[in-house]
């Protein structure tokens, strides 16, 4: 039997980095087929090749035994290749059903949509494939793995028999993640191929039926999941030892940097979104919030930076009441931020890395002097993040955007660490990147700490909340349920306490 796709000699190449380079690349039908790598090491762009949105200097791409040239995404999806990518691409004002159909022309008849048909179609997508969205609700209502079903859902409504996805677990909490899995099953039981990319090495090794590295731009290696380990794994991908972790036995001060008391939210619309929370954070302590996404996170987040008021109680940043101040007054008091949503928030994608090391401090040494941006400043100290934080770029005059997801996080994390803010917010702040990047960043967390940062971290990742934090602050329907000890609880423990069940 032909395999789903082939791909052979692969080369990429854009200013000052090889993407790809000599990529051989065998996917059988009907495997879950995973890629793993270091963060830049080419999978993103491989996948791209694949979908047809990236053209390659050279290589030869087979589907189904046939050797094909894909010059748009339009002609890899007449072939049967649909692509799911990790930034989700939905409209968020209009229905499942509408954000299904848009786009694809099979069911408009002289550009009138066939709405009924469409909408057999897509159920009949739904259940057979155990797939749990409505059509009819709104997208806006959805949960992060609701939003992936529907993308899932529209690569298959356009005839995907060979499914992409660029680290869809990322944005997943645990259960949504066992959900995700059970679908790629039920969809590779049916004859499907999925091919996905993945950071996460416990979960390449529990389901994938076939794992290719990739190492600076090149597959290194075909491994089998039943035999390999996740050291061996990692070894691959890094190409040697990974760092070890740092040990501590400090103790958190008792000076509190964060104090919120009874602080309480109310959306635009009324509704109230945060119920009398209570937390403080120490200096020299890492306090990390767990609770599934939609939870009141990102209000709580978005109050403590000043990006919207409390509707009743207080949030004081070393003593001092922030009600009054401004979200730039609040950064430039000494508080670093890593938002979730790094492309959105944290990143001016099409300017040059050395001017998004300013941004979010255009207002303070050494950026500026409060008047004059300081560029040599900004330079010099870009150079020093991309050594540090083992940034990969050929340079710091790169747009931001041309960098890997994980190394445009690499540069965020070191971007706030800058300057010894007092508190750090940091939402995520290992999302997308690769282990070693990983150990990396939990590293200097644990330095700045050591040496007296208060850090609320905020992670979906359940190792990253144990293996960081000296406390766990659960949050479930804008309420704190529980303040837990991490060398006390099991995961099921917080699992459960996420989930708001009460534990003995
Ligand atoms: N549009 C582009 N312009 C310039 N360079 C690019 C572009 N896209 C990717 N690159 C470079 O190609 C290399 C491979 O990037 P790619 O996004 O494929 O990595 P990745 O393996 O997906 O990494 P990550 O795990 O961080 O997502 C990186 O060095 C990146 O900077
Ligand atoms: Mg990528």
């Amino acid at each position: 039997m032909a395999s789903a796709v082939e791909i052979k000699g692969i080369e990429k190449k854009y200013p000052g980095v090889v993407a790809n380079h000599n990529v051989t690349l065998t996917v059988q039908k009907g495997h879950i087929h995973a890629i793993i790598g270091e963060n830049g090491a080419g999978k993103s762009t491989l996948m791209k090749i694949l979908y047809g949105m990236v053209r390659p200097d050279s290589g030869t791409i087979s589907i189904d035994g046939k050797d094909v040239v894909l010059k748009s995404p339009h002609d890899s999806i007449a072939l049967g290749v649909g692509m799911v990518h990790q930034h989700f691409m939905l409209a968020d004002n209009a229905t499942v059903l509408e954000n299904v159909i848009l786009g694809s022309e099979p069911v408009s008849f002289g550009g009138v949509i066939q709405h009924t048909a469409a909408r057999d179609k897509l159920i009949e997508i739904t259940e057979k494939y155990g797939l749990d969205i409505d059509p009819d609700q709104n997208v806006a209502e959805l949960s992060v793995g609701e939003r992936q079903r529907v993308e899932i859902s529209k690569v298959l409504f356009r005839g995907a028999q060979i499914l992409i996805l660029d680290e869809p677990t990322a944005v997943l909490v645990p259960q949504e993640v066992d959900e995700l899995f059970s679908n790629l099953k039920d969809l590779t039981a049916h004859g499907l191929t999925i091919i996905f990319i993945s950071h996460k090495l416990d979960e390449v090794l529990a389901i994938a039926d076939a794992i290719t590295v990739m190492r600076t731009g090149t597959t290194v290696a075909s491994v089998d999941p039943k035999s390999a380990t996740k050291k061996q794994l990692a070894e691959l991908m890094v190409g040697r030892e990974l760092p070890k972790r740092r040990e501590v036995s400090t103790q958190p001060s008792n000076k509190k940097v964060l104090e919120i008391e009874n602080a309480s939210y109310s959306a635009p619309d009324g509704r109230e979104i945060l119920h009398e929370i209570s937390l403080a954070i120490h200096a020299g302590e890492i306090v990390g919030l767990a609770g599934v996404e939609g939870n009141g996170q990102s209000e709580l987040i978005e109050l403590i930076m000043g990006l919207v008021k409390t509707s009743g109680g207080t949030v004081s940043i070393l003593d001092e009441d922030i009600a009054e101040m401004s979200s730039r007054k609040i950064r430039d008091s000494g508080v670093g931020y890593i938002p979730q949503d790094r492309q959105r928030d944290a990143l001016l994608m099409s300017a040059p890395l050395w001017e998004n090391r300013i941004l979010g401090h255009q207002s303070t040494q050494p950026m500026s002097n409060g008047l004059w941006i300081n560029k040599g400043n900004a330079q010099k100290d870009s150079e020093r993040l991309v050594k540090e934080f083992d940034v990969r770029t050929p340079s710091i005059n790169v747009m931001a955007g041309a960098l890997s997801g994980g190394n445009q996080q690499k540069f965020i994390v070191g971007r706030e660490l800058s300057g010894d803010p007092h508190l750090l917010i940091a939402a995520q702040p290992t999302r997308g990147v690769d282990v070693g990047a990983q150990a990396l960043i939990w590293n200097y967390l644990i330095e700045a700490r050591v040496a007296g940062m208060a850090i609320l971290l905020i992670s979906a990742d359940l190792d990253e909340l144990f293996n960081l934090s000296d406390r766990l602050a659960v949050i479930s329907g804008g309420r704190i349920v529980a303040i837990l000890d991490p060398e006390k609880t099991t995961s099921e423990e917080l699992g459960l306490a996420m989930t708001g069940e009460k534990i003995a």
